[in-house]
């Protein structure tokens, strides 16, 4: 057996309580983003209403962020409401509204214990005051910490954020702040919410449904991709070591050759 096929088997191995292995640090993405999809399904599924389906979510995701925390992920960005999202009902996006505020204000503190930095992805600007404020507040509170660097995308449209970056450097020209010349991928970059993190190494989107839904469309230019058909409420710490040991195992070859 060649040692690259042992090395393979390794991640596969179960541990005793039947629990996949993390593969090694440097077979970890740095950036992992989740499209958390299914929520309304997982709730039809059981006869209930989509909301109760979002409030599930809400157990997932504390602990996947847990989870990311845990295995040294220094980037996880989740798509939490899309700019798209306002178009469903009034009363679903009112329920979101509440559950997201009501969310960030039980688990800031701990977050923030936990060294965890939280950026908002997205314009506030059409937020209720009271929930703009919490996550201003989140922001400033937690702008300083050094562990889990989590980016919530909310009102977050992919499309939104490059024109955005586009009028900005724009702008800058025509204030010789800038020369066209030196327009090049940082340049870009640095005018992404996301600015100063790596490009997405992982995107995972829940639900089965295989499309972007305009979610970072800038920073997933070579991400691997995982459509895991289980619903978001679903997801969890197993689940994704389980996306974790297949990112591990892609040839990421970004246009060259094989590289293993
Ligand atoms: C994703 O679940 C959560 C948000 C969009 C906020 P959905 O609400 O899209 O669930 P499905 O896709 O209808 O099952
Ligand atoms: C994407 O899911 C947005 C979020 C998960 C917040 P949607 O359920 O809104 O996406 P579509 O409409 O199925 O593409
Ligand atoms: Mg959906």
């Amino acid at each position: 057996m060649t040692n690259d096929a042992l090395k393979i088997l390794r991640f596969f191995r179960k541990k005793g309580k039947g629990e996949m292995e993390v593969p090694p640090l440097e077979k970890r993405p740095r950036h992992i983003a989740f499209i958390m999809d299914g929520n309304g399904r997982w709730a039809q599924k059981r006869s209930l209403p989509r909301s109760a389906g979002h409030a599930a979510g809400t157990e997932a995701l504390r602990e996947i962020i847990r989870a990311c925390d845990e295995f040294k992920i220094e980037v996880m960005s989740i798509y939490a409401f899309s700019t798209e999202n306002w178009n469903r009902p009034q009363e679903e996006v009112n329920a979101l509204m509440k559950l997201i505020t009501k969310y960030f204000l039980s688990e800031i503190d701990e977050l923030h214990e936990k060294g965890v930095r939280i950026k908002i992805l997205g314009e506030l600007d059409r937020f209720p005051g009271e929930q703009k404020l919490a996550l201003q507040n989140a922001m400033e509170r937690t702008k300083n910490n050094q562990g889990l660097k989590l980016n919530i995308a909310l009102n977050y449209g992919g499309r939104a954020e490059i024109v955005r970056a586009v009028k900005s450097i724009s702008q800058k020209c025509i204030n010789g702040e800038m020369k066209i010349e030196n327009i090049d991928y940082d340049a870009v970059s640095r005018e992404m919410y996301t600015m100063g993190d790596p490009d997405v190494d992982l995107l995972i989107r829940t639900s089965g449904d295989m499309r972007l839904s305009n979610f970072l469309l800038w920073q997933t230019w070579y991400a691997e991709i995982i459509f895991n058909p289980i619903y978001w409420p679903d997801y969890n710490r197993q689940t994704l070591i389980k996306d974790l040991n297949e990112y591990a195992m892609r040839d990421r070859r970004f246009g060259r050759v094989k590289t293993k």
